[in-house]
């Protein structure tokens, strides 16, 4: 029997995750997050005077976008791309989420690999400034200032640069054949088409989480879930329950996919209770595997990516 508010609790108890594992090459995200914060936006504005003379400077060529590409991003120190996940986190991921991974629904790119429209930190403030007309994507508030837009485009920056040239620990070969032995990743993740469809397709994971986040992802699995793979119980009028991943919801109806990858199609109407879970349903990899393998699996995961698959 679950009880949401157990979940609510869990969730808060992750909070701020990232925290618990000792990251491999401790990342610029994990050591400022304490800067994540309009404190910290405003710290880091206050006191580097010279670099918001240069900011005016840059002010001024901005209306060019060619020169503004030229003088570069100033606002990408650590300070700049922290405060810039924490905009982002509140004005811009309800639609390309969290994660920045983007949101088929309302049709949001995914934002942490080559982007299409933009290849620069100057052609994202562009973006920013502009919107992209008869899309989703609208300008931000004119009010905005330009380096809080600036500190953006440095996160979104950021967000391939790190997923391109971290080292790992492990050795691809050794997570391969572990991930090979222990056959059941696939009973959930497809991988090169085959497998299963109760998680996420991991082909290109590799570009998609960083060494950090993949091993988070094996070691605490709910830290961080993205409501495509909530789950649902629910419970019938006869007081039947069913559990699976919560496929699609609205006022009428609730549809999920058991562990057998079936789905079940309710009519509200039919349903006594819906108990959402916002926890994941991948078993946590910690008390398995050893360190060692668990960086292993990091590594092979981590080199799953587009331009390593043939
Ligand atoms: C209302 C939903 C919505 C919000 C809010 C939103 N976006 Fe977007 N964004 C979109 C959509 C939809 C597109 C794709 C438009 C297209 O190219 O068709 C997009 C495209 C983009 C692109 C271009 C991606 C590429 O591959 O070239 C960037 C960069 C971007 N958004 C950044 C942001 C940032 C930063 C914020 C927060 C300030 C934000 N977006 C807020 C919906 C949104
Ligand atoms: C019972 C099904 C199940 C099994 C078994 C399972 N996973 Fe998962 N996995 C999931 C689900 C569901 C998610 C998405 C929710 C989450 O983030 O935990 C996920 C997420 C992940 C992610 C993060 C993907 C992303 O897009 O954020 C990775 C990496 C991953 N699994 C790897 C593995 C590996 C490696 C194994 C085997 C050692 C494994 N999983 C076994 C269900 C499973």
């Amino acid at each position: 029997m679950v009880c949401s508010s157990l979940f609510d609790n869990a969730r808060h108890s992750f909070h701020r995750p990232e925290n618990k594992i000792a990251p491999a090459t401790s990342t610029v995200s994990g050591r400022f997050k304490r800067f994540d914060s309009y404190f910290g936006l405003a710290f880091s504005l206050l006191t580097q005077t010279t670099r918001l003379a240069s900011a005016l400077a840059l002010n001024l060529f901005v209306a060019s976008t060619a020169l503004a590409e030229d003088a570069g991003n100033l606002y990408n120190t650590p300070f700049d791309i922290s405060a810039g996940r924490s905009y982002f986190e509140k004005q811009c991921s309800r639609c390309h989420g969290f994660d920045a991974r983007g949101n088929d629904e309302v049709g949001a790119p995914n934002l942490t690999g080559k982007l299409t429209r933009a290849s620069s930190s100057a052609g994202i403030y562009a973006i920013l400034r502009e919107g992209i007309s008869g899309t989703a994507m609208m300008a931000v508030d004119p009010q905005v200032p330009d380096a809080q837009l600036w500190q953006l485009a440095a996160y979104i920056e950021s967000l391939s640069r790190e997923s391109a040239s971290i080292a790992v620990r492990g050795t691809a070969e050794a997570g391969k054949a572990l991930f090979n032995d222990v056959a059941e990743c696939l009973d959930c993740h497809m991988l090169d088409g085959k497998g299963g469809r109760l998680g996420p397709d991991l082909s290109t994971i590799g570009s998609q989480l960083s060494p950090d986040e993949l091993a988070l992802s094996l070691i605490e699995p709910s830290a961080k879930v993205a409501p495509r793979w909530w789950s649902l119980t629910l419970e019938d009028k006869n007081g039947i329950e069913r559990s699976g991943l919560r496929m699609n919801e609205d006022s009428f109806s609730v549809r999920i996919m058991d562990t057998d990858s079936q789905l079940w199609s309710y009519p509200r109407s039919a349903l006594r209770r819906v108990i959402r879970s916002e926890e994941s349903t991948m078993p946590s990899y910690a008390a398995r595997f050893s360190d060692t393998q668990i960086d292993d699996l990091v590594a092979f995961l981590y080199s799953l990516r587009p331009e390593a698959t043939p």
